[in-house]
């Protein structure tokens, strides 16, 4: 079984912004900051909220829903009393974006 699922291209994914990908049946929001991409949970952990479609600025991504905050690179939240997200490592290779589908960081 491969460690890392190829999800598209990096000109699939505009700087800047996330998106929603699925990687063995896990909904993972890919991000792509000044060059690098970063992976973490898709659904916020406070009430569902897709965090690929929340607003990144810099490293730190809000819940479109409440504005929860979680840093890309970590998955941890970035507010007090917030409950993290797992992170996941991501790969570029020949211009293919690939997500290791093994946590990198566990939710705190
Ligand atoms: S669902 Fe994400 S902050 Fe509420």
């Amino acid at each position: 079984m491969p460690k890392y699922i190829a999800v598209g291209r990096v000109e699939d994914y505009p700087p800047g912004k996330g998106k929603h990908v699925v990687v063995r049946d896990k909904p993972i929001a890919l991000f792509h900051v000044d060059g690098n991409f970063y992976a973490i949970n898709y659904i916020c952990p406070h009430m569902g909220g897709p965090l690929g479609e929340g607003k990144l600025s810099g490293f730190v991504v809000s819940c479109p829903w409440h504005n929860w905050t979680f840093d890309v690179r970590t998955g941890q939240a970035d507010h007090a009393g917030g409950h993290s997200v797992s992170a996941y490592e991501v790969l570029v290779e020949d211009g293919e974006v690939k997500i290791g589908w093994l946590k990198q960081t566990e939710p705190q």
